[in-house]
């Protein structure tokens, strides 16, 4: 009894500590997208909410002004292409990603960066990093994914083109989102949020 209760306490000790969410939180909105739907990603998305763990993710969220994704699927079943397109105040930069699933047949893929094309203001320009990509189930017009690379990690909420304008509908989205960066251990006090008027990169 006496036990059960110091237990407790302690438990009650590292929660108050790190603030992390509940754990019944983290299994609510941390649910991986099963790879029976994978169909709900492919299309155009745009970037409406994101962290990073890295002060270099950070250093580019904080300069982006929109963002544009692509996921399309190869005949193999087995590839997908993953192109991105952000602009910043003064300039652009497109990644074209293939993404490779796990040879296994998991009920939750996680897809590995098979390679990388960076171009920036148009011009190719010498990149190689690794890393892998996870989906998230989130609500019907939503993308929810986590970017993993070498040095750092990136939580990426999108909508689907046509309701990524609806800024206050965004806003409902927050405090989830908030949530979820915790329960990733992404800090999320430096986000980018899109402003649901500036231009999508071409
Ligand atoms: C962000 O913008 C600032 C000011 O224009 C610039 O000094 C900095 O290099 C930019 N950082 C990145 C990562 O683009
Ligand atoms: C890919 O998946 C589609 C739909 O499930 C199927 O019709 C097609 O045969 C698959 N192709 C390969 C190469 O497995
Ligand atoms: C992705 O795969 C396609 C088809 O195999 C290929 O044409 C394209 O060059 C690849 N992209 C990159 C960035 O390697
Ligand atoms: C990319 O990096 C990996 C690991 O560091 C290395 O093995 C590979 O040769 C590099 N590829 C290019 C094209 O530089």
């Amino acid at each position: 009894m006496a036990a059960a209760k110091v237990a407790l306490l302690l438990l009650l000790a590292a929660i108050g500590c790190n603030a992390a969410p509940a754990p019944e939180a983290c299994q609510r909105l941390a649910k991986r997208l099963p790879t029976k739907n994978l169909h709900e990603i492919f299309g155009e998305w745009v970037l409406v909410w994101s962290v990073s763990d890295f002060h270099v993710g950070q250093d580019l969220l904080r300069n982006l002004t929109s963002s544009h994704v692509e996921f399309k699927l190869h005949a193999d079943n087995k590839t997908i292409e993953y192109n991105e397109k952000n602009t910043f105040s003064n300039s652009c930069t497109s990644y074209f990603i293939n993404l490779t699933a796990p040879s296994d047949d998991a009920e939750h893929h996680t897809w590995t960066i098979h390679s990388i094309r960076l171009e920036k203001n148009g011009v190719e320009v010498e990149y190689n990093d690794t890393g892998d990509v996870e989906f998230y189930e989130s609500c019907d017009d939503c993308l929810l994914m986590t970017y993993k690379s070498s040095r750092m990690k990136f939580l990426l909420s999108y909508r689907k083109e046509g309701s990524h304008r609806d800024v206050e509908q965004h806003k409902v989205a927050h405090d989830d989102n908030k949530k979820l960066a915790e329960c990733l251990g992404v800090p999320h006090d430096k986000p980018f949020i899109y402003d649901g008027v500036t231009g999508l990169p071409l």
